[in-house]
């Protein structure tokens, strides 16, 4: 009986393993689905990597994809031990047609050999499995910044992200970007994860596991990035209706085109005088009380358009940048991202071709 009981108790564990690897398969399908209306082919260099996470591209990623190979390995074995055990009993034990006692079968108690075996076995595995999982953690989740990283602070807003790269390397002091961070190949990423509003996740499979970003609190992360590439991620917690419109964008490049993207950004605003009635209207309507554009307005509660224009989407990765997409965004942020904070502001046509073409010009 005490053997039926352990044999299920483990089988249960299974099923319940089997059933989080599948939900988690669910949702990285969920998320390549998602993934799929955002153009790749925009990728800089090298190619783009899902949210797959068993296909790491760093220490943090590869550390978490070997132990979950090591728990499925183990957990996998005992599942075969026990179902062939409860198998064997059932079919070599069960009870023959010829069979007219009635009464149990011998039972056997107290037998050394198996009470210690039975014993030793499940505390050497438990043994091992904290003893790996201890070390991982230890590896994955570091209390300072590894040596020589770059530093970018991440602030997870709904339903977008803020990177600030703080970096003293970084040539003016700050540069502000939203929702797709560059960084060079080779060299730890250290991120400082703050929230706006609510809890979100930083989550890219390929590089690290989730991290909570929560208000009033500071998390920290980190990878390194070993390949050329596209990264997709996604929020990771739900934090509102546009939760899964949270998407994530790591473009990870050689060191030298990483610097030189860097310099796009820190160089001042373009000032097109041709554009100058979309720059009017930009001002005197609510876009300048949320969005920041370097010398012509401040406001902090969306996303930077300083350098938009080098950024492949919109939206936090749910629309590709193009001029159609712009202008149908601009026109009606809801159609395209239900729920999303901003306000179609009921521009006519010709100011939201205006507006468009000043914003066309930011690169
Ligand atoms: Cu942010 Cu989910």
């Amino acid at each position: 009986m005490k053997r039926f009981f352990t044999g299920s108790f483990l089988a249960m564990c299974f099923v319940a393993l089997a059933l989080c690897a599948s939900t988690n398969a669910h949702a990285a399908t969920d998320i390549c689905s998602t993934s799929a209306v955002v153009p790749t082919t925009t990728a800089p260099n090298g190619p783009t990597i899902l949210p797959n996470i068993f296909d790491p591209h760093g220490p943090p990623a590869r550390m978490i994809h070997n132990l979950s190979w090591l728990v499925l390995g183990i957990c996998g074995g005992l599942f075969v031990v026990v179902e062939g055990m409860i198998f064997y009993g059932v079919i070599f034990y069960r009870r023959k047609k010829n069979d007219k006692n009635n009464a149990d079968p011998r039972q056997v108690y107290g037998s050394n050999p198996v009470e210690i075996a039975w014993t030793i076995i499940p505390l050497l595995i438990v043994f091992v499995l904290t003893l790996t999982t201890v070390r991982t953690i230890r590896a994955v989740e570091l209390t300072e910044a590894p040596k020589d990283a770059l530093q970018v602070v991440v602030i997870g807003h709904q339903w977008w992200w803020e990177f600030r790269y703080m970096d003293a390397s970084v040539p003016g002091g700050e540069v502000v970007v939203a929702n797709e961070l560059h960084v060079p190949i080779n060299r730890p990423v250290w991120l400082r994860l703050e929230s706006a509003d609510v809890i979100h996740s930083w989550w890219v499979p390929a590089l690290a596991g989730k991290m909570d970003v929560i208000p009033n609190h500071t998390n920290h992360t980190w990878f390194t990035a070993e390949t050329e590439g596209l990264y997709l991620g996604q929020c990771a917690e739900y934090c509102g209706n546009q939760h899964a419109g949270m998407l994530l964008r790591v473009i990870a490049s050689k060191p030298a085109d990483f610097d030189a993207w860097l310099q796009t950004q820190v160089a001042p605003t373009v000032n097109d005088t041709t554009v100058a009635m979309g720059r009017d209207i930009f001002q005197e309507y609510a876009c300048s009380n949320c969005h920041t554009v370097k010398g012509v307005s401040d406001g902090q509660f969306a996303p930077d358009l300083t350098h938009l224009m080098s950024r492949q989407t919109i939206a936090s990765g749910v629309a590709p940048l193009d001029p159609t997409t712009l202008r149908a965004w601009i026109e009606n942020p809801q159609a395209l991202k239900p729920g999303c904070n901003m306000p179609s502001l009921q521009l006519d046509p010709q100011e939201l071709n205006a507006v468009t073409a000043y914003l066309l010009t930011l690169r």
